[in-house]
Formats: structure tokens, sequence, C-alpha cells
């Protein structure tokens, strides 16, 4: 894998919410490449975080692509409502079910890629069927729900499996990692495929602030080729 191509995700769930129009654009000043907004609804996850209202109050505020990580239990009905509110990606849950059969056709039918999502239980094959209907698949490599938890290794094995069978079937699909990305764990990951890094905590919460946690991730990236 070409290792410059690696794009950088930032998920804005350790962001200041109350100043997060002016840090995403200090994210896009920084170089990253696409925002990851997890939406969550208390019952497929723990914990509550943002609707389509906040995706729209962003869009004026960068050119990113935003990948929309929807951890809800019955995300059919909210795809339109992101889609309007000018999401570029929704991704579903493959454990939610019949989300993939309800989900994929009508992301594609809004005009926007589709994505499905495994949780860290969740083997590879759940996705296989799916491969050629997706335009991303993302690996939890925490249990969904928070920021700031720790990377857990077994997501890495996952990543070779589901990189193999993408390029043995050709497919130019994206092979994204969420959860506990940071300096150490994002060349692990991209060492295993992954060709997208989501990071909050490693971005949003960086000591030297925003833009020196995106440069550092890139430093760690770019540096594997050596
Ligand atoms: C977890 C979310 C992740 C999370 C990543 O439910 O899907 O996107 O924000 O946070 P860090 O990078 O801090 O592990
Ligand atoms: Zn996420």
């Amino acid at each position: 894998m070409n290792h410059s191509s690696v794009a950088i995700s930032a998920s804005i769930l350790a962001a200041d919410f109350a100043r997060l129009g002016e840090q995403v654009r200090e994210a896009e000043l920084a170089g990253v490449d696409r925002l990851h907004l997890d939406v969550m609804d208390g019952h497929f996850v723990p914990n509550l975080s943002l609707g389509p209202a906040v995706v729209a109050s962003l869009r004026p505020w960068t050119k990113l692509p935003m990948e929309v990580h929807l951890m809800v239990s019955e995300p059919w009905h909210f795809l339109e409502a992101f889609a309007q509110a000018g999401a570029d990606y929704l991704l579903v849950h493959v454990e939610v079910p019949e989300a993939p059969q309800r989900c994929l056709p009508a992301i594609r039918q809004l005009g926007k890629k589709a994505g499905l999502v495994l949780n860290p239980d969740t083997p590879a094959e759940a996705v296989s069927a799916w491969l050629t209907q997706v335009d991303l698949v993302l690996v939890m490599s925490v249990y969904p729900g928070f920021s700031g938890q720790s990377f857990l290794p077994q997501a890495l094995s996952k990543l070779r499996h589901l990189r193999a069978q993408i390029d043995q079937l050709q497919l130019s699909c994206d092979l994204e990692i969420d959860g506990g990305i940071n300096e150490e764990t994002a060349p692990r990951a991209v060492q295993a495929g992954a060709n997208v890094v989501a990071a909050a905590s490693a971005i949003f919460r960086h000591p030297q602030g925003i833009a020196a946690g995106i440069a550092r991730l890139r430093q760690v990236i770019v540096g594997m080729r050596t």
C-alpha cells in the first residue's frame, strides 16, 4: 500500500462543542482529509451525541467530506435528514438487523457514499456479502459510545482479512479504522491494511493543539515508508 495515500479523518466527538465550527476549520487548515461525525441514540450505544442540525450547521464551515457514523438502532429513519444536512458518507452498523438491505441502496439513491461498520466482536465475514455494494468499511477498534478508549488489537487481524478480500476482488472501497488511534496505533492499523484512520482524542485533545495532533499522525504514517 502507498502510505502517502492514507487519509486522516477527524472525529469531532472529542472537540469543544461550543466552538465546533472554529475547531473544524482549524483541522481543515492543518490538512486533515475528512471529518467523522458520531451519531448516537442512547440505545444502540449507551451515549447521546448529535443530530442532523449539527451537521447542517457545520456544512458552511468546511469543504471537507463529512462521514456520518450512525450508531443508532433504526438508521433508515435518518438517512435522508443527514443527506440533506450535507453528509457525504453515511455509515451504518452491520449488527443492526436489516441495516445493509434497507440502508445501502437507500444511501446510494440519495447520491451519497455508503459504508458498513463492524463492532469489535463482529467477524469480518459479516460484511463479505456486501463488499461490492459499499464505498467504505469501518472497523471499530473500541466498543462504540465514547472517545478516549484504548485500541483493541484484535482489530488488526480483521483489517488484514478485509484488506486481502478487498484487494482480491479489486474493489476500490475504503478500509477505515476507528477507536483509540494515536501515533502508536495508527501505523499498526495502516500496516494491517487501513487506508483511512479516524481519530478524536489524538487530534482534538492533543496537548499542543489540533494542528499538532494532525501533523503528528501524518508524520508517523508517512514515516512508515522508511
Ligand atoms: C466511538 C466513535 C469514535 C470515537 C473515537 O464510538 O465511533 O469515532 O470518537 O475516539 P478516539 O479517537 O478518542 O478513540
Ligand atoms: Zn466513529
